[in-house]
């Protein structure tokens, strides 16, 4: 009996080893996941998994990712997942950041961000430092980008809503700029089983959105800056022509860069299909088909600005500098009393000022602290969401928020509960747990209480010392990711 047609048959002509992708595109994909490093060293996160019955291998081409090749239960209710130790990220989409070269003080534009997977892989390679702007046309998945920031506490990622395709130029020059263009995204195929059988509507309009984020990335681009232009398809009108395009309409601004990984396959990209040429520098961008490394499919091409500004570049003041506030009025300001909020952290934790040094302090409404990276210098104009929540000064008595107790935690002297793992148990599912008498120290009071366990501060909680009790205070958004056990 002869088997079905593949839905892929129509690429063929451009695979090397058509049998073994066919092959591929049948077996379901891996989990993958990155370490990430400001939380933990990958070999000691590949010991605390390894000891709970997860089996992980390294990936040759991307030090401190793994792909996870037994999982005894659900990675994203491990503890050491709330804990931001590691992300969850398809290895074959990990490549566009890495060939962006991300590093520590460079301003970033991510012009399509949601749901925020690459947008965190940036922030955490830039160390917490400098900027990554995650834009997204589509406000109702902005919510993805601000947990995934938060649970692993980053402080150099400022958010904002817009069409990348317009994204105003006032926002300043960036050092590089991702597109990770809206897609067919027939690569997913794996995870996504019915993705194949989906029409794409309005498939012209496509095009033509993916051509001018492009465009838009060009001109946001600092002249020697580096864009990367990906998608998760395979369809060479969405990936070499698009690029081909604004190739030929911006010859003097735009190039090819040749790209590769050491240690990841991938194919060349293609420079005719069907009746079409294209530039012959398309052979430098990278298709990452699911048979040669056993990933989901991929597209990435690496242009480097060329050629003399469209505008002279707009400053974008960073948080620290003087000329910070008056510009960025409609935004976040910064907090007009630190020491309030450096008192406040000292009485009740015993946290020293200096965790807070060469961070800001941010403000929208006084009742809620955001803390960011110092040189982070986040847009003016879209005005965007900026820094790690830190406190809300909403309630009776101020309370650290679970991102900052997170972030802080580790410099905290009293008032921490180290729990055992039924303990921590209940208070990520958000149910009061009892204390044994040896965790109650002298020192501790009624009142918040920081939540560790195995040395990681895990979030908030609050402590009646009579009742020998603690509350949860676990948020329920990352609640309902871990498996009650
Ligand atoms: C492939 S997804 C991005 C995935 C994301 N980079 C990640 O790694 O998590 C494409 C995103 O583009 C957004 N999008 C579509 N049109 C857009 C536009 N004109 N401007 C900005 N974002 C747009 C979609 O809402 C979608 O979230």
């Amino acid at each position: 009996m002869n088997s079905p047609p593949s839905p892929l048959q129509r690429y063929h002509s451009i695979i090397e080893d058509v049998p073994a992708f066919e092959e591929a595109i049948r077996r379901p994909l891996a989990r993958f996941i990155w370490a990430h490093k400001q939380r933990i060293d990958p070999a000691k996160l590949t010991a605390l998994l390894t000891a709970d019955g997860y089996r992980l291998v390294s990936l040759d081409w991307h030090p401190g990712a793994f792909r996870v090749v037994f999982e005894p239960s659900p990675l994203g209710g491990h503890w050491t997942f709330q804990a931001g130790f590691f992300h969850i990220q398809e290895a074959a989409s990990m490549v566009p950041v890495l060939l962006l070269s991300p590093r520590p003080g460079m301003r970033i534009m991510d012009l399509c961000a949601a749901p925020g997977n690459k947008t965190v892989q940036a922030a955490s390679a830039m160390e917490n430092s400098g900027t990554v702007m995650a834009n997204d046309l589509r406000h109702q998945r902005m919510a993805s980008i601000r947990m995934h920031v938060d649970r692993l506490g980053l402080i150099n990622v400022s958010t904002t809503c817009r069409d990348g395709g317009s994204y105003p130029r006032k926002a300043g020059l960036f050092d590089a700029v991702l597109v990770d263009a809206p897609c067919s995204c027939e690569g997913t195929s794996r995870k996504n089983t019915d993705i194949l059988q989906r029409p794409v509507p309005g498939r012209g309009r496509l095009l033509m959105r993916q051509k001018r984020l492009l465009e838009r990335a060009v001109r946001l681009c600092r002249p020697g800056g580096r864009i990367v232009y990906s998608t998760c398809t395979y369809d060479p009108e969405e990936n070499e022509a698009v690029v081909d395009a604004v190739l030929r309409d911006m010859p003097d601004k735009v190039e090819m860069l040749p790209s590769s990984l050491p240690g990841l396959r991938a194919a060349a990209g293609v420079t005719s299909w069907h009746q079409e040429r294209y530039h012959p520098d398309l052979r430098h961008a990278l298709r990452i088909w699911p048979h040669l490394n056993d990933t989901g499919g991929f597209f990435a091409a690496v242009l480097q600005r060329t050629g003399g500004l469209f505008l002279p570049p707009e400053p974008s003041p960073a948080l620290s500098d003087p000329g910070y506030e008056d510009e960025n009025r409609k935004g976040y300001r910064l907090f007009p009393e630190p020491e309030q909020i450096t008192s406040l952290l000292s009485n009740r934790f015993g946290i020293a000022r200096s965790a807070l040094d060469n961070l800001c302090l941010l403000t929208r409404n006084r009742r809620q602290v955001f803390v960011a990276a110092s040189d982070h210098r986040p847009t003016v104009e879209p005005p965007p969401a900026t820094g790690l929540p830190l406190l809300d000064l909403s309630m009776k008595t101020p309370k650290l928020t679970t991102a900052g107790a997170a972030f802080l935690g580790r410099f905290a002297r009293c008032n921490v509960i180290d729990v055992d793992t039924n303990q921590l148990g209940r208070y990520l599912t958000r149910r009061s747990f009892s204390l044994h008498r040896s965790q109650l120290a002298e020192t501790n009071e009624d009142g918040h209480v920081l939540i560790r366990y195995d040395g990681a501060v895990l979030g908030v909680g609050r402590l009646f010392k009579s009742q020998m009790k603690v509350d949860s205070f676990y948020p329920k958004r990352f609640a309902a990711l871990v498996t009650d056990g």
